[in-house]
């Protein structure tokens, strides 16, 4: 019994942990959701549209749904985050040809419909917000939480070019030959040059939170709706249990 009790506290526990592990020398900041802040959703679903879909579908997601979640009506929708002659009953497909698509990246950019589910909202958030140039890559770009990515920074112009800054810090030993302390380089800085993109530090900050709140939103559309059935799941099991207990008594007395 403790041990099954202790397996089911490591379960609980395991994707919390896992979430809060660093990737590389990458110092992961863990990503809080919130499927109530309407605006922020919002946002994330225009930068979302603007920047990504043209690269990334989001196939087993249709407009009507998510502009009824969002509270956006759909005349508005239509308008300005659809950019095809999709009607608001359609999927959020786009036109990017698979097979041209993987010769022109190296890798097709993948459907992100359920991304925050495979790879976790905090991974999302953190890798949106770790580009920094490399004149090495094809696009210019690379990425501390994924390395070598064959994606292009598609938010440069907003948060302005930025540079990975490296510094000598002190490792573990000491230099075999001359006994000094050993250093090493570490690159986990990154900072963007002054003026170069249209967001501040912090909206650029803000702007990664929406467009991963946003994400977050996709992977489970019907989160909202199932956590607030749950509670009255819960208070109905709770009623029935009382009801069960009065009901054992009653057994109870015809026993003896
Ligand atoms: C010009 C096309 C293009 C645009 C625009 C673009 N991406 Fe990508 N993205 C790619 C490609 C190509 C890959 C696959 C790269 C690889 O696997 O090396 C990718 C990979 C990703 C991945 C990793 C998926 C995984 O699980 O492996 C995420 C997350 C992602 N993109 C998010 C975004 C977001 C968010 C935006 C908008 C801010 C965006 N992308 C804009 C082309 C694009």
């Amino acid at each position: 019994m403790k041990f099954l009790l202790l397996a089911l506290a490591v379960s609980f526990l395991a994707p919390t942990l896992a979430q809060a592990a660093p990737s590389g020398d990458w110092d992961m900041e863990r990503f809080r959701p919130n499927l109530h802040d309407k605006p922020s959703l919002q946002r994330g679903a225009q930068l979302y549209m603007n920047y990504c879909w043209g690269c990334h579908s989001l196939d087993f997601q249709r407009y009507e749904r998510t502009a009824d979640f969002l509270e956006v009506p759909h005349e508005v929708f239509l308008d300005n985050l659809v950019f095809t002659d999709q009607a608001i009953g359609g999927l959020m497909e786009n036109a990017m040809p698979r097979e041209q698509a993987q010769n022109w990246f190296g890798a097709a950019p993948p459907d992100l419909t359920m991304v925050t589910r495979v790879r976790s909202e905090t991974w999302v958030y953190n890798f949106l917000r770790a580009f920094y140039v490399d004149p090495l890559r094809p696009f210019g770009a690379n990425n501390k939480v994924y390395p070598n990515i064959g994606m292009p920074h598609a938010l440069i112009e907003l948060q302005g070019v930025p540079n990975l800054v490296c510094a000598e810090v002190p490792a573990n030993g000491r230099d075999a030959l001359t006994g000094e302390a050993m250093t090493e380089e570490r690159c986990d800085v990154i900072e963007v040059a002054d003026g170069t993109g249209v967001m501040s530090a912090e909206e650029f900050d803000q702007a990664a939170y929406d467009i991963t709140n946003f994400l977050y939103y996709v992977g489970e559309p019907t989160r909202v709706e199932r956590e607030r059935l749950g509670v009255y799941v819960i208070l109905f099991l709770i009623v029935l249990l009382v009801l069960t207990k009065l009901l054992a008594r009653e057994y109870h007395k015809a026993y003896h």
